[in-house]
């Protein structure tokens, strides 16, 4: 795994969203950051299930994220289908270091 600085600041990041989530592309990969009351999460930009856009759905009450598609959800630690369909979303480590934010590829 290789880590890469993807921006300064959880601001620099999310000041442009509604729902707290971005999508970005790192190394080839496009991922969804999750802003969430536990931190700062990365998973794959595409639902599992039919390939919904994770960036354009939200994060519920619990902090999973929901697709937008058929609204499937996920808890964004650890990619489980917490809504029990039995998929699971590949997630990406974050860290947020003094020198800016990295996500692990
Ligand atoms: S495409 Fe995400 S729940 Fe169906």
């Amino acid at each position: 795994m290789i880590w890469h600085k993807i921006a300064e600041s959880r601001i620099e990041l999310f000041s442009d969203t509604s729902n707290n989530l971005v999508e970005i592309e790192v190394a080839g990969k496009k991922v969804c950051l999750v802003n969430n009351h536990e931190g700062l999460f990365g998973c794959n930009a595409r639902c599992p299930h039919a390939g919904g856009k994770m960036v354009d759905g939200y994060i519920d009450a619990l902090g999973n994220i929901v697709c937008p598609l058929h609204r499937y959800k996920f808890d964004i630690q650890k990619g489980r289908n917490t809504s029990g369909e039995g998929y699971f979303l590949k997630t990406y480590p974050i860290e947020e270091r003094e020198e800016g934010i990295f996500v692990g590829i």
